[in-house]
């Protein structure tokens, strides 16, 4: 990565974090690695079959009528129900990508951007979390030292203050993903990740107003499912790519642009439940090697419809390193209930 990133705020209205007390789990009990993953997050849990609560038992999540799930060895329990896994989930090829660019540190400012919207949440969950890597940053920052989280002065400006002596015992994050292969590596980016493959456009597993901040970045949304897990007064925190996101790599390799109408849509879906409180800019100027090209071309969209020979000889003509730009949008949305 090079250069200075840069914010800018569109709109200020007041954004509305909130920290609550979070009700104890009941009847959780260890089960070693694969169950630990878990236990911070069994109490915010629905069962898929009948909407009951759930208890972590030995290597299975359970529910009061009976309906059991395996927890996977890597951590991550399915709470997909019949056969059916949506085309949209991330292959582990896109989550290898995903994976090796984002640990390059170039969207490290926008990590940190997402985690300065998480307030003093108690409970953060993440819609289309693919890999974990926004809400172990987020979760990160809630251990850290006051004013560390790369944010600038906006959360502090709202009134949001950070305690790091109780975030640590605290806050907890929970990775829903239609992707187990993303979900593998969300289960383990960080200690209190609790990971659930879920189908956002299904009810999702989750209790009624359970989540004090939920994440969706780069990611689809259900405005009346994630209205109905937040509580209220809770923060939606949306990440969208904007129409000049990548664009030389975009125009020079041929890839999937974005669509210049999305910011109507994105309020469109989300105006019945949510009112906007802030909508900022951020653009980050990148030097990306071809390895690096390769893992942004291989994570994205363009990856279901670019590929192969010619995609690599094309990679190969670009400069060594390119210049580019990546610029998202990062909207804050308070439900309305
Ligand atoms: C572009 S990736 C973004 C992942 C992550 N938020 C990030 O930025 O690193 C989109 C993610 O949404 C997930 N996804 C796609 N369709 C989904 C659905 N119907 N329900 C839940 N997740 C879905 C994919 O598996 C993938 O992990």
């Amino acid at each position: 990565m090079t250069g200075r990133w840069r914010v800018t705020r569109i709109t200020l209205k007041s954004p509305h974090v909130k920290g609550r007390a979070r009700a104890g789990p009941e009847s959780v009990t260890g089960t070693g690695d694969d169950g630990r993953m878990l236990a911070d997050v069994i109490d915010l849990l629905l069962c898929p079959v009948c909407g009951g609560r759930l208890t972590l038992g030995s290597g299975t999540v359970r529910c009061e009528n009976g309906h059991g799930f395996d927890v996977a060895r890597q951590g991550y329990v399915s709470l997909l129900t019949g056969s059916g896994v949506p085309g949209t989930a991330d292959t582990p090829a896109m989550v290898a990508a995903r994976a090796d660019f984002l640990d390059r540190g170039h969207y490290a400012p926008l990590a940190d951007a997402v985690a300065g919207w998480c307030g003093t949440a108690d409970v953060i969950a993440d819609a289309g979390a693919g890999t974990g890597h926004y809400l172990s940053r987020a979760l990160s920052a809630r251990t850290a030292e006051p004013g560390t989280t790369g944010r600038t002065a906006e959360p502090e400006a709202v009134g949001l203050t950070l305690d790091a002596r109780t975030a640590e015992r605290e806050t907890v994050g929970l990775a829903l993903d239609v992707s187990k292969h993303a979900l593998k590596r969300a289960a383990r980016a960080h200690p209190r990740i609790g990971a659930v493959v879920a189908d956002v456009w299904r009810p999702l597993p989750v209790r009624d107003a359970s989540v004090d901040v939920l994440l969706n970045v780069f990611a689809p949304r259900n405005a009346a499912e994630f209205a109905r897990i937040l509580k209220p007064g809770g923060t939606l925190v949306v990440v969208t790519p904007t129409a000049a996101h990548l664009r030389p790599l975009v125009d020079r390799l041929g890839l999937l642009s974005v669509d210049a109408d999305k910011d109507r849509r994105l309020e469109e879906t989300l105006a019945d439940r949510f009112a906007m409180a802030v909508q900022d800019d951020l653009e980050i100027p990148l030097a990306l090697d071809h390895e690096a090209v390769e893992a942004v071309v291989g994570m994205g969209p363009s990856a279901w419809h670019t590929g192969g020979e010619t995609l690599g000889k094309k990679i190969r003509e670009l400069p060594d390193p390119v210049h580019v730009t990546a610029s998202f949008r990062l909207s804050t949305w308070v439900v309305q209930k």
